[in-house]
């Protein structure tokens, strides 16, 4: 366990049941109502904080760190929570964890899945309880099982797709810190089983049936769910990322499916068992994942939905703002080298529910209309949004673009065609409260620059981009706007480098591959590394330590370095309590080798975190993240 934690999770699996009173569920659903909202999600809704100073920094920052611990500065507390494997608290069915992952699908199916990642708070009762909702975004099988893959079998593809999706679970905040309240009516899993309906002009197109779902309205799963929205409707957006790994091209892969991603032999073994995942058999079922899914944590017995208008592609996650006329605009940015920013512009505005309706079932179709966009970052610190519409431009039958709903399926061919710019792997987008800029972290793109590869361009200035940077831009007086102007926060890097172009330009402490990014209630942007396991510690990297998480005041570009993770992780997943009291953090794949996979002869070779003494695998875990006097966190 690390530093401070004041309570093991495993105690909490023994708790009494909690009730759910109707007021709290009623705060919720006030959700979008006017002044409710804005108290809540501030972040998210256009001018409620205008003019409001960025907060500053009032923590003591931290040491790069190499210890197989979490570090974080004097005077705060980093408790653990939601460990993979723990029941997520479904009443009657909540099956224990076993240590030697002996556990069969249909247990995992109960609990939480594996590799967190995006991850927010739902209130129930403001900063003392809520719902946190989280992304399993892959699996080590090598942990995930007590003999790994050997003896892959169809039951093993089940506990792999059981481990994948979403958690809904329930927490709150008592005298010993936090904990899980199970049983609880909210909890839920979202599984690569569970079925999904389509919106947009997606559902229902000839791309999208299948043998099984000849109306191709109903899709089994989620896969590799990576970052994570919050709509001001009280609704939750997730990613569905690096999906086309998970099928098998076989020898027939098309040009649009290598377009996609798709080879001969994916990395998931899954079609082994599973023959939706051999995409030479059932070529549509590669059209019906890279969707943005829509879950309504109050709702447990909902169907989630896939937004077909927002896009097909290798999501990162989705980031909600709001025009001045209240219609909802959503960015999403595709991490693949080379790939896009989009933002979706919808066509109606935010309904307010009431009526005997929640927020989340009167906006139930806002997302299915409007517009969606493909970002161009000019040279001379202006950018355009180019629309995706079919029959406009190039987007039109002779050029592959039959309908809307083929523009959407081959977004990635759409901004081809518009002249896109080809960015080094947009990861997360934040929304600075106030204002109508939006940050966006780009990973980084060792390739640019390589032959037969783009070479740089203003909004990508580095070849060989090893360290990544941080690009914002402001839109034209308004989210809905088609013109903005951008420029980069910082470029990523360590100033000791003896490439140049390796050192950078932050200001303040040096860090590499930014992933999640998050603006707090008050302001303070936060930043999440992902040096891959293969990096971490080595060459350009050397000096950087394990993967962190920082702290930027974007009014003077300082950044300070507030969390060290533990061997071979990432640091992923930044939600907070309306008061900002209580941050919530994912480690993801403690212990992972420089190979990307645990190692089967000794899976805690690197890491035992976060059982330490007792552990038998080490686990993705939930922090959640205080200061000792009960301040906000970070100022
Ligand atoms: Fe799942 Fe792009 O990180
Ligand atoms: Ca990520
Ligand atoms: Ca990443």
């Amino acid at each position: 366990m690390d530093l401070g934690a004041p309570e093991d999770s495993n105690r909490s699996a023994n708790r009494s049941i909690h009730e759910v009173s109707d007021p709290a569920r009623r705060t919720v659903l006030r959700l979008g109502t006017g002044a409710a909202a804005a108290a809540l999600y501030g972040p998210w809704l256009a001018g409620c904080a205008s003019g409001q100073a960025p907060a500053r920094m009032g923590f003591a920052g931290v040491r790069p760190s190499t210890a197989d611990t979490v570090v974080v500065p004097p005077g705060y507390v980093a408790q653990v929570i939601a460990p993979w494997g723990e029941p997520v608290g479904v009443p009657g069915a909540m099956p224990a964890w076993q240590p030697d992952a002996s556990n069969t699908a249909d247990e995992q199916a109960l609990q939480l899945g594996m590799h967190h990642d995006g991850i927010h708070y739902f209130p129930l009762d403001g900063a003392r309880r809520g719902l946190l909702v989280m992304n399993h975004e892959y699996v080590d099988e090598g942990l995930l099982f007590p003999d790994g893959m050997a003896g892959w079998s169809a039951a093993k593809v089940a506990k792999a797709q059981a481990a994948h999706g979403i958690s809904v679970v329930e927490a709150e905040r008592g005298p010993e810190g936090w904990r899980l309240v199970r049983p609880s009516r909210f909890a839920r899993r979202f599984t690569a089983a569970t079925p999904f309906a389509v919106g947009g002009p997606a559902a229902g197109h000839a791309l999208m049936r299948t043998a099984a779902d000849p109306t191709g309205t109903r899709i089994l799963g989620t896969l590799n769910n990576c970052a994570a929205g919050m709509t001001p409707w009280g609704t939750y957006l997730s990613g569905e990322e690096n999906w086309a790994g998970y099928f098998d091209g076989g020898a027939t892969v098309t040009e649009d499916q290598r377009r996609w991603g798709l080879r001969e032999k994916g990395w998931s073994r899954w079609a082994e068992h599973d023959a939706r995942f051999d995409a030479a058999r059932h070529p549509n079922e590669f059209h019906r994942f890279g969707w943005i899914v829509e879950v309504d944590p109050m709702d447990p017995t909902g169907t989630p939905v896939k937004r077909t208008a927002l896009g097909r592609a290798a999501h990162e996650g989705a980031w909600v703002a709001v025009t001045k006329d209240g219609r909802a605009v959503v960015y999403s940015g595709e991490d693949a080298a080379f790939e896009y920013i989009y933002k979706f512009v919808s066509r109606d505005r935010i309904a307010p529910g009431g009526g005997g309706r929640t927020p989340a079932q009167a906006n139930a179709a806002l997302l299915d209309h409007g517009t969606l966009y493909v970002a161009r970052f000019d040279a001379d610190g202006t950018g355009r949004w180019l629309p995706l519409v079919h029959g406009q431009g190039p987007l039109t039958p002779a050029n592959g673009f039959a309908d809307a709903g083929e523009v959407v399926i081959k977004a990635r061919q759409a901004a081809d065609l518009l002249g896109a710019t080809k960015m080094d792997r947009p990861e997360w987008l934040a929304i600075q409260p106030g204002g109508t800029t939006v940050y966006c972290t780009l990973t980084n793109n060792s390739a640019r620059g390589t032959p037969g590869r783009p070479g740089v361009d203003a909004a990508n200035p580095r070849a060989n981009n090893t360290m990544g940077h941080i690009i914002r831009w402001t839109e034209d007086g308004d989210f809905g706007a088609t013109r903005f102007r951008w420029d980069h926060l910082l470029l990523a890097g360590d100033p000791a480098n003896a490439r140049a172009e390796a050192r950078g330009t932050i200001r303040g402490d040096a860090f590499g591959s930014p992933d999640g990014l998050a603006f707090d209630p008050r302001g303070l942007l936060w930043i999440q590394t992902d040096a891959s396991s293969s990096t971490i510690g080595q060459g350009e990297y050397a000096r950087l330590g394990h993967n962190q998480m920082l702290a930027c005041d974007v009014a003077s570009g300082e950044v300070r370095r507030f969390l060290t993770g533990p061997a071979g992780c990432e640091i992923t997943g930044a939600a907070f309590t309306p008061d900002a009291t209580t941050m919530f953090v994912n480690v993801q794949h403690p212990g992972e080798t420089p190979r990307g996979r645990s190692d089967p002869a000794d899976p805690m070779r690197f890491s035992r975190w976060p059982d330490g003494a007792q552990a038998t695998r080490p686990r993705s875990a939930t922090l959640a993240i205080r200061r000792r006097d009960g301040g906000p966190v970070g100022t």
